[in-house]
């Protein structure tokens, strides 16, 4: 039995296609040349993420990290998992354009350095002007890439915004034994190749149209490294942005002159830089993110929130929201763990 679906898009854009009964929305959509972004297909990442509006579905498995008890009553649903059983309609929180672009391409890059951030963090550039189209990106989105001799894959947010040259930046927490880690401290040579895949994800920068609000927990600031380059390059923004950066220790931060000197070129822009655990030489902020929102402003105005860092960092915020009564947002975020860490 054959149904219809339609999916909808924040722009105002619908597709349409058939789909057989019980058939994986996403399979059936990437079928019909719809690429809604996607990562794991194992219902974890919650990449593919929208939310039925109407119709019949079942979904296979959902980590309860990805979608709340609340989230599946609101139907929102992984596209990876949702099971069609009626003709039925869902919403995707992104412009269609992002299913416009060429696509996921497969190219490699030389490495130029390895810049050492903080005694935690590097950042990895990559020369990719081998790749003789520019990488089509939205900041925000992320690469995989292949750890150089082995077969393992890491998922990086870029860090800086698109550019004719393809160079390209990511910032790379260094862990005590991880693949990437381990390669960037040990084996790393400059011109050395490595491949990747991108660019994935629906977390990326929208038309900025209200005041921002931006959180970033430890290296969730690659996205918005990415995201401040691109408002930079194109003489900032109409609207106040305010970043919130949050690390567990002092030690951890990095990046921070240049967070400071995109005041230089994004009109209203603000840095709010927050330590969970000061040391006694810090004299900053301390605590959780949520702890310092100014709720005043956000009750009293509407507004765009993007959050990215470790999941339980995006749940206090996803919960200090709703305690906190505040209604006029849209909220994107991505969660991502330590062993994926981008
Ligand atoms: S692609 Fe990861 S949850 Fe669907």
């Amino acid at each position: 039995m054959m149904h219809k679906v339609a999916l909808n898009f924040a722009d105002g854009k619908s597709v349409f296609f058939n789909i057989r009964e019980n058939e994986v929305l996403l399979d059936a959509a990437l079928k019909n040349g719809v690429k809604i972004p996607l990562d794991c297909r194992e219902g974890v990442c919650g990449t593919c993420q929208g939310l039925c509006e109407s119709g019949v579905y079942s979904q296979d498995y959902v980590d309860e990290e990805t979608l709340s008890p609340d989230d599946l009553k609101q139907r929102k649903i992984l596209s990876c998992q949702t099971r069609v059983k009626s003709d039925a309609s869902f919403y995707f929180d992104f412009d269609s354009t992002l299913l416009e672009g060429k696509g996921t391409s497969s190219i490699s890059g030389r490495v130029k350095k390895v810049e050492l951030v903080s005694p935690t963090t590097a950042i990895l550039h990559l020369d990719a002007s081998g790749h003789a189209e520019q990488l089509d990106f939205h900041p925000g989105q992320y690469a995989r890439l292949k750890v150089p001799d082995t077969e393992e894959w890491r998922s990086y947010s870029f860090s800086n915004c698109p550019n004719a040259q393809n160079q390209l930046q990511f910032l790379i927490r260094l862990l005590e034994n991880g693949a990437m880690s381990n390669y960037l401290r040990d084996r790393c040579k400059v011109g050395q190749t490595v491949e990747m895949e991108a660019p994935f994800g629906a977390f990326y920068m929208r038309h900025v149209e209200r005041p921002l609000v931006m959180a970033a927990g430890g290296t969730g600031l690659s996205a918005f490294l990415g995201m401040l380059d691109q408002l930079a390059k194109h003489g900032g923004a109409s609207k106040p942005i305010r970043l919130y950066y949050g690390v567990t220790n002092a030690a951890d931060l990095c990046e921070v002159d240049r967070l400071r000197k995109y005041a230089e070129s994004i009109g209203q822009y603000h840095l709010e830089i927050v330590v969970m655990r000061p040391d006694a030489g810090w004299t900053g902020r301390t605590g959780v993110i949520p702890e310092h929102f100014d709720r005043a402003f956000l009750a009293a105005n509407e507004f765009d929130m993007y959050v990215c860092g470790p999941p339980p960092m995006v749940e206090a915020i996803k919960t200090w929201l709703v305690d906190a009564n505040i209604t006029g947002y849209r909220l994107f975020y991505e969660k991502f763990a330590e062993s994926n860490t981008r």
